[in-house]
């Protein structure tokens, strides 16, 4: 069936765009990493753990970093091996292409946009609330016209309209600059986290952890549903696949080395908050500067809150950058509009994408608030979780013979409680973030039966015979093969 067609699968992968017209490979397993703890560390834990300890969790939202951090770690060791198989641009898309199928494929894909695209747009907005405080403590107090989304009464949000123009101009400029950019801002991120770990640590009161879970197992888990965004963007690294040298080694690496290190950190953090202040204090949108300014450490505050600005930058850079890969990778294939995958004469990156997916970000977060975005993007991407990891399993019994350089452990376990903790976490999302998803998927289909389906690279000739022709034709051949009327 067409709607199922395939991608061949070689050892040496599925880009088609190596050599001249492709993407420059220029990045090691240290930009990788670097790569991925851009993408992983921001809002999640910078803004989000605050409402989700306030509200949903309490001092359980440890518990909830550990459950969201187990369906991110389960999907990770998928994607590494689908990542070492097929280095190719695009992510989950491509994995799904090689193993389910076209139309499996483009809703990962569209899906993908919602990762990615929206994810962005809670971390501008995340990005400008640090922004405003930072302002505020120096004296200088936006008009709440300016900082505000139209929903929730104001004009536009300027700070988040600000960094997303910083960051479209970075992507378009070129991976090796977004790299190192990124590097020094994932040194200064750790950085702080670690100050704040060693101030925070020291002022713990274990009589805040009591009750450890106030809302029930349910309140941590509906925390580890919104507190999943947390864990968004280590697959990323693997979007990256056709500019990393050797990929097929180096990319596992990336993926599973950056979960780690950003789970651990998580764990710790959402510790060392709750045990600082008793969790109701932490309804803010900057609880870890709040904790510390609450604990008396002014400066250390304000370095953490400038820390965290910079942090939330890389992860806005990676986001765009994998998003325009994923564009880039659905245009090669036909299923978008080739304009996606022009690539800048100097800079060879994708760079009308760019300023497509800055335009849209910017759309984003001056017209939605945080949450509502947070959420659209949890749902895209563990849908995304699901699909590959039913993909690993198929491939498994379909290919098996394909070199993997790495191997899912503990199959087929992994892949199968991937999509358990994935499933489950997205039934504790609120339903009208269901409702929503529902309606970004129908309009999915629309798109790709209207477009992509005719456009992609896959869709074969009819053969000669079934070849439609011109209705003059037909009726001219009707002359010569009408039957006599008998007398
Ligand atoms: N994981 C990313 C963040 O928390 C999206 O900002």
């Amino acid at each position: 069936m067409s709607l199922f067609r395939r991608k061949k699968i070689t050892s040496e992968g599925i880009a088609a765009g190596k050599g001249k017209t492709g993407l420059a490979r220029t990045l090691g397993a240290f930009d990788l990493i670097a790569l991925g703890i851009g993408a992983i560390i921001g809002t999640g834990i910078f803004v989000l753990t605050g409402v989700a300890a306030a509200r949903y969790a309490g001092p359980g939202v440890t518990l909830s970093f550990v459950i969201s951090g187990l369906a991110a770690t389960f999907a990770a060791l998928v994607y590494a091996e689908f990542a070492s198989m097929v280095p190719s641009a695009g992510s989950a898309y491509t994995y799904a292409y090689a193993s389910l199928g076209e139309i499996v494929a483009w809703l990962i894909g569209w899906n993908l946009i919602l990762e990615y695209l929206v994810a962005a747009g809670a971390v501008a907005i995340g990005w400008g609330s640090y922004f405003t405080d930072l302002l505020r403590s120096i004296g200088i107090t936006l008009p709440p016209a300016l900082t505000r989304s139209l929903v929730e009464g104001g004009i536009l949000n300027l700070p988040a309209l600000l960094i997303t123009v910083f960051i479209t101009i970075l992507a378009i400029r070129g991976t090796r600059e977004s790299a190192w950019v990124n590097r020094i801002v994932v040194a200064m991120k750790i950085g702080v986290i670690l100050l704040f770990l060693v101030l925070a640590f020291g002022k713990v009161n274990p009589a805040n952890w009591h009750p450890f879970l106030p809302f029930g197992f349910a309140g941590a888990m509906r925390g580890a549903a919104i507190i999943f965004f947390a864990y968004i963007g280590f697959d990323a690294v693997a979007t990256a696949a056709e500019e990393v040298r050797n990929p097929q080694r180096t990319l596992p690496r990336g993926i599973i080395g950056s979960l780690l290190i950003s789970t651990i950190l998580y764990i710790l953090v959402a510790l060392a908050l709750t045990g600082v202040l008793p969790y109701p204090r932490l309804n803010t949108p900057s609880p870890v500067s709040t904790a510390l300014l609450a604990t008396g450490f002014r400066f250390a505050s304000a370095v953490v809150a400038v820390g965290a600005l910079a942090g939330l930058t890389s992860v806005l850079l990676v986001n765009t950058y994998a998003q325009s890969r994923i564009f880039y990778a659905m245009a090669r294939d036909g299923l978008l509009p080739k304009t996606f995958a022009v690539l800048h004469p100097r800079y060879r990156t994708p760079y009308i994408n760019n300023l497509i997916i800055g335009g849209i970000i910017a759309a984003l977060s001056s017209l939605l608030p945080i949450r509502t975005i947070a959420e659209l993007a949890n749902i895209g991407t563990l849908s995304a979780f699901v699909v590959v990891s039913a993909g690993v399993l198929i491939l498994r019994r379909t290919a098996p013979d394909l070199p993997r350089p790495f191997r899912t452990p503990l199959m087929p376990w992994t892949p199968l409680l991937a999509i358990a903790f994935s499933l489950y976490l997205i039934l504790y999302l609120p339903r009208l973030t269901l409702i929503r998803f529902a309606v970004w998927v129908a309009l999915g289909l629309v798109v790709y039966f209207a477009y992509s389906r005719r456009h992609s690279l896959l869709a074969e000739p009819l053969p000669a015979a079934k070849k439609p022709v011109p209705a003059g034709y037909l009726a001219f051949l009707g002359r010569f093969t009408k039957k006599k009327k008998r007398p």
